[in-house]
């Protein structure tokens, strides 16, 4: 490396590691011509997966994401996003260095507004049929295989592409849900796990060869799970199997990127980064982390519930960018900001 080079890699990397200039605009002139995790310059992000990584692609009546008061923060409105504004996929958008992909939903609207790739996420899906069933990860996969057919991309576009793939555990709750307790979740973990690096490797096989995939969040203290000890503590055990699902992702990480010299999968640990998050450095900026901003009168009731007359059946905090979690399941702009920039941080380091 020449030093003009060197000098250059460090000027970028000590901007890009400043918290608040890394969200800002002004680092875009200053961006490497490769990246800096993948060697390549990405022009296209393809994301598949479930809520936390939806921008808009359930529909209308059915999902809270379009109801008051999501959306509030960002757009200023209910535009399908889990969450009070952005989501980890508008993060990562930004860290691979494109806009946040639209909605598969949209895709009609013509071949403009796919240049920066498509959103396949749904939220409540997972690997296998959840309770919101379709369309799991596979179909989310078949959808994108189609336009690939249809030669809606070019090999060349997929070649300079990203994939982001969320898995943050709707195959667990609705195991819960059928089966009324977690017993018996160790074996189903390792199907989750296989299931999922098949995933991987079907949209490395259609093109897309480099992979950004979220470990799975500590499910013990969403809001959930810690409502019953009044927000105040994880649930340990959840937690406990949820590092199992991690240890068996890495494994399978590795040996996938064994296998393949052209390709590369990356783990975003959100595991990690929202505990990071929790602890703060000398206090969390979110008071109780775990409490969430938006939360129904009763469990009968949740975000975004309203009776029959149209009565708000949930309460609002008064600065959401004050809380670390949205409703029961989702974090604020402001909890996925804060998880992006720990993130970010380890990523720079790959
Ligand atoms: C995904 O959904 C399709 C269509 O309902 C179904 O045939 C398939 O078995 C599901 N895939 C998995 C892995 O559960
Ligand atoms: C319920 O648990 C058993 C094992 O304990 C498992 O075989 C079965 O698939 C589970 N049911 C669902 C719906 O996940
Ligand atoms: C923690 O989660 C497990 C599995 O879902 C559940 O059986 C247990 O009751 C929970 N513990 C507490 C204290 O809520
Ligand atoms: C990587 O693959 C080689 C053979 O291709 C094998 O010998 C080695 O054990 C593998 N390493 C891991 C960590 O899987």
């Amino acid at each position: 490396m020449d030093p003009k080079h060197l000098f250059l890699s460090l000027f970028n990397f000590f901007l890009l590691s400043g918290q608040q200039t890394v969200l800002g605009s002004s680092h875009r002139h200053h961006l490497p011509r490769t990246h800096h995790v993948f060697d390549f310059k990405p022009t296209k992000l393809f994301v598949f997966g479930d809520s936390y990584a939806d921008t808009g692609n359930i529909g209308k009546p059915v999902a809270s994401s379009w109801k008051q008061p999501y959306g509030i923060t960002f757009p200023g409105k209910p535009a399908g996003r889990f969450s009070d504004g952005r989501v980890l996929t508008d993060y990562l958008a930004r860290f691979v260095g494109v806009k946040s992909p639209i909605p598969y939903r949209w895709r009609k609207l013509g071949i403009k507004h796919l240049r920066y790739g498509i959103n396949f996420a749904y939220g409540g899906t997972g690997v296998f049929d959840t309770l919101i069933a379709e369309p799991n990860m596979t179909t989310q996969i078949n959808f994108f295989q189609q336009l690939i057919k249809d030669q809606v991309y070019t090999p060349q576009d997929l070649q300079f592409s990203v994939g982001l793939v969320s898995v943050a555990g709707n195959d667990y709750s609705t195991y819960i849900a059928r089966n009324g307790s977690a017993e018996g979740w160790q074996p189903f973990i390792t199907q989750v796990v296989n299931q999922l690096a098949l995933n991987l490797k079907r949209i490395q096989g259609l093109g897309v060869k480099n992979l950004i995939v979220s470990g799975l969040q500590p499910l013990g203290c969403l809001p959930q799970s810690t409502f019953t000890s009044s927000f105040q503590q994880c649930n340990g055990t959840q937690n406990e199997l949820v590092n199992f699902h991690n240890l068996l992702l890495q494994q399978a990480v590795v040996k996938l990127n064994n296998e393949t010299k052209d390709s590369k999968i990356v783990i975003l640990d959100l595991y990690g980064a929202f505990m990071t998050v929790f602890k703060g450095k000398g206090g969390s900026k979110f008071g109780n982390p775990l409490k969430p901003c938006c939360i129904g009168i009763s469990t009968a009731y949740s975000c975004g519930s309203i009776d029959g007359k149209g009565e708000k059946k949930y309460s609002v905090c008064e600065k959401p960018e004050s809380s670390f979690f949205w409703d029961t399941v989702h974090p604020t702009q402001e909890g996925w900001r804060a998880v992006y920039s720990v993130l970010h941080a380890n990523l720079e380091q790959i």
